[in-house]
């Protein structure tokens, strides 16, 4: 493919990173930290639509302070990863889904949806620029961040007439701090996420910004991370604050949470039940208690639980607390098939394995 296609114009970055400095913050880069040189924007206007599309330097943006996602938080945005494949090609997973997601984020926010090809290219053509900037460290990525935020300067509440597009680029290694390993998680009772008829299941950073003072809660209190669960009967578990969750049994099968509008229908977790199904497991994405999970855990009927997102993807779940309980999963460490999802995930990711489903997008 052609390195710099008609509809993103490339203007070259003046005084990139030089290649040792760029070294030396690849060494360890943790998540969302390092950020390359360039990234992709675009324009919508009513009228015009999608305009402007160029990979340009990284710079901060000059804003109108009126420019309403500052103040009615219409934004939304999308996660996903470039990997370097065993055979020393690039490649995307499964970036068609994102782009599909983001399309149906924009149309729970009231924005313009963005051609499935442009949120493509955009994406493709960065990762292409920035090569360079793939972290060499196990389990490394370059992590792409696209979103949208509605930028009319104006105060009346309706949706924006202009829109800016945008992708960053971030060289990642591991999403926990201290690496991989199991990690605990408070479930909240007192706050939820996401209400029936809300926007549970849009990736709008108005998601995120809700989970935050329950994510300080779990932290202050000695835990990793939260764990939501249903607003309607506090009952139901939903999700954690950017990761969904599965539950394994005893007898080998799996279990999470079905999407009715509440809960993000991550990338991540739909691979991994594709994947659970293609070798026979037993899948239900059936509503599960907090009862059922304390009392299965007890009984050793459930045996591992795990959180799968693209930033954590596949994360055992040790030890489980609310406010007058607490409970370990298994032997608090990494069971058997989180492993498995683990390791066939990134097998597929890294080119290592089959890609029956021809997820991988070579760029
Ligand atoms: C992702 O996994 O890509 C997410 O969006 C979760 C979080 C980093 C916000």
């Amino acid at each position: 493919m052609e390195a710099f296609s008609v509809n993103f114009a490339f203007e070259p970055h003046p005084s990139p990173v030089p290649a040792n400095e760029r070294a030396a913050r690849l060494v360890d880069p943790g998540f969302g930290r390092v950020f390359t040189d360039h990234m992709a924007v675009m324009h919508y206007s009513e009228g015009r639509g999608w305009h402007d599309g160029r990979i340009s330097q990284r710079v901060p943006l000059t804003m109108d302070p009126a420019s309403s996602v500052l103040h009615y938080a219409q934004e939304i945005f999308e996660g996903l990863k470039a990997y370097r494949l065993e055979d020393g090609g690039l490649a995307l997973f499964r970036p068609e889904a994102n782009a599909r997601r983001f399309n149906a984020s924009a149309q729970r926010m009231a924005m313009p949806e963005l051609p499935e090809e442009l949120f493509l290219e955009s994406v493709e053509q960065l990762v292409l620029q920035e090569r360079e900037w793939m972290p060499t460290v196990e389990g490394g990525s370059l992590y792409l961040r696209p979103f949208m935020i509605a930028s009319e300067a104006f105060l009346g509440v309706k949706p924006s007439a202009e829109y800016l597009y945008m992708v960053l680029a971030s060289s990642v290694g591991a999403y926990w701090k201290g690496g991989a390993r199991a990690v605990s998680l408070w479930v909240s009772h007192d706050y939820t996420r996401a209400a029936p008829g809300g926007t549970g299941a849009a990736k709008c950073g108005g998601n995120y910004a809700t989970s935050l003072v329950a994510q300080q809660e779990a932290i202050r209190r000695g835990y990793d991370q939260v764990v939501f669960l249903d607003a309607a009967e506090r009952r139901w578990i939903e999700e954690l604050g950017g990761m969904n969750i599965f539950f394994v049994f005893e007898d080998g099968s799996l279990r999470t949470p079905p999407l009715t509008g509440t809960i993000l229908p991550g990338i991540t977790r739909d691979s991994i039940l594709q994947i659970a199904r293609d070798q026979g497991l037993i899948v239900q994405e059936e509503p599960y208690s907090i009862d059922e999970w304390r009392a299965d855990a007890a009984s050793g009927r459930l045996i591992e639980s795990f959180a799968c997102g693209t930033a954590a993807v596949v994360t055992p779940i040790g030890r489980v607390a609310g406010p007058d309980y607490e409970f370990t999963i298994g032997s608090g460490g990494t069971g058997q098939l989180t492993a498995h999802f683990l390791e066939r995930l990134t097998a597929i990711q890294r080119g290592r394995s089959k890609d029956s489903h021809g997820w991988l997008r070579r760029i």
